[in-house]
């Protein structure tokens, strides 16, 4: 018995926001965002779009293609750092939204690797025999928490949603691993400062701009690459495979020269490395499901073939899955 992804579905909203378009609002170039990030434009979500609107589109298409009723999912996961509200969890209004009313459901906040923690939890869920049906989402609306006064960080991030439903079945496929990191040392160098127990809301913390994310991306930059290599490798000994039984390494879509330098870590030509920064910029928890699905959707990997998803974010967090699909 394995587990199998038996649905994916991701969804981006429509407005796009190109790099042009920021020129006007900060003091940037197409030309710097391009060739120091490889982002060409992000999408950004309505005003009237949450995470949780996000997500649900997501999850119907997931659940649409694995052909089952929202009835039949007995857990929902959302891994977001951009939730609705502090509560209830986004994972209940997905919850009400699919009306998936047999779901036990809780958010868990890994930053960007949270989808890949989401996977790690919902594994052991399924193994257990506890649960049958299992969502996990990576949603964010990081257009919210985006100050877009700063250029050193507005020129990074995106809005969307990725969805799977995970099914323990008879077929070959499986999560063959997992693997998971964190350094809670170095969570100063991607936050936010304000609106939370230790600085709740104040117009001062307001006037401040608290309430944004605050990054240093090259002290990231640097550990960012070590830290995704690493547990590449580790996913790849935990499954008991070698980088040659992958058919795609699917990294958290950061920086393209971070990818690049993984990819060259792991011995892997950028042919075996999924790319989709230039579209969408970093959605955090949101990417590696968006980039499976668009990976599968383009027939770059099918039924069989093993895949590594691998990312690193805010915490510091990391991880990495190896999953034949
Ligand atoms: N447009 C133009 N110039 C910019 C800019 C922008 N949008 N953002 C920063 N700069 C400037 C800086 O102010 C700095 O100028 P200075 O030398 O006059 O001080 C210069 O560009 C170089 O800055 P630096 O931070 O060294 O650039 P970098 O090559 O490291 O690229 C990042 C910056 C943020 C793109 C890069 O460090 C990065 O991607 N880091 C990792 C981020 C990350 O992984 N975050 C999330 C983890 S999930």
């Amino acid at each position: 018995m394995g587990i199998e992804i038996i649905g994916i579905g991701s969804y981006l909203p429509e407005k796009i926001l190109t790099n042009a378009e920021l020129e006007k609002m900060v003091d940037t170039t197409d030309e710097w965002i391009t060739t120091r990030t490889g982002i060409k434009e992000r999408r950004i979500a309505k005003d009237t779009e949450a995470t949780s609107d996000l997500a649900i589109h997501a999850a119907k298409r997931a659940i649409k293609k694995a052909n089952i009723s929202p009835e039949e999912i007995d857990a929902i996961i959302v891994a977001t750092i951009t939730p609705d509200m502090f509560f209830p969890s986004t994972a209940c209004f997905v919850q009400k939204g699919l009306g998936a009313k047999n779901a036990a459901v809780f958010d868990i906040a890994a930053a960007c690797s949270g989808f890949i923690y989401g996977t790690a939890i919902a594994k052991d869920m399924l193994k257990n025999g506890t649960y049958k049906t299992v969502l996990v989402i990576g949603a964010e609306t990081l257009s919210r928490i985006t100050d877009w006064q700063d250029r050193n960080t507005c020129v990074l991030l995106g809005d969307g949603a990725g969805a799977v439903i995970l099914k323990k079945t008879d077929s070959d496929s499986d999560i063959l691993s997992s693997y998971l990191g964190a350094d809670g040392n170095a969570g100063d160098l991607l936050y936010i400062p304000g609106g939370g127990s230790r600085n709740p809301a104040t117009h001062k913390t307001v006037d401040d701009r608290l309430h944004y994310m605050k990054m240093e991306g090259n002290k990231l930059f640097k550990i960012a690459v070590r830290a995704m290599a690493d547990s590449a490798k580790k996913a790849i000994e935990l499954a008991g495979i070698t980088c040659d039984d992958v058919r795609l390494i699917i990294p958290h879509q950061a920086n393209i020269r971070i990818v690049e330098a993984v990819g060259k870590q792991l011995g892997v030509p950028m042919e075996k490395v999924f790319l989709n920064i230039q579209k969408y910029g970093n959605t955090s928890a949101a990417t590696t499901p968006i980039a499976l699905e668009e990976a599968i959707y383009e027939g770059k990997v099918k039924k069989g073939d093993i895949v590594v998803l691998v990312a690193f974010g805010g915490g510091l967090t990391w991880g990495a899955a190896a999953i034949k699909l």
